[in-house]
């Protein structure tokens, strides 16, 4: 039976099991590869996307449990003010090095600026610290957020 979902602002139909991670929905059901494997347990951030504006984890998120909340992925990040914020002040800082996880960080920060516009480093640090990174861009990372938190 089809699962109904609205991401970014779409509504889509997807053919698969209820229990499937939205992780695998976006990737596989509906090409949408923005979004990153890491780890699947939900321990790395790589996968992290908004489910009504909170930062979740959709490799421990079933299509099951989203409902009527809107998901809204990487591939929506330049709708937001915010969000093409954060993305310029990645390229100002250079943030990137693999680039693997930053999606994942990306997704964090905005869901971050978005509930606080002017948090404090030590905010910063709280929500970030779920995102890992494995060239430990960290420092660039906290910096392109402060960047746009000022
Ligand atoms: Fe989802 Fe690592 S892939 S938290």
């Amino acid at each position: 039976m089809a699962i109904t979902v609205t991401i970014n602002n779409e509504t889509r139909e997807i053919d698969a099991p209820g229990d499937m991670p939205l992780l695998w929905a976006l990737r596989q059901e509906l090409g949408m590869v923005g979004t990153k494997f890491g780890c699947g347990i939900g321990m790395c951030g790589a996968c992290t996307v908004h489910l009504d504006g909170q930062a979740v984890r959709s490799c421990s998120l079933p299509l099951s449990a989203i409902g009527d909340k809107k998901v809204s992925t990487i591939e929506n990040l330049a709708q937001s003010e915010v969000g093409q914020a954060l993305q310029q002040a990645w390229l100002d800082e250079d943030v990137m090095q693999c680039g693997y996880c930053q999606a994942g960080q990306l997704m964090s920060a905005t869901a971050l600026l978005n509930k606080n516009a002017t948090p404090s480093d030590d905010e910063i640090d709280a929500a970030m610290q779920g995102n890992i990174c494995r060239c430990a861009c960290y420092k660039r990372i906290k910096t392109a957020i402060a960047q746009v938190a000022r």
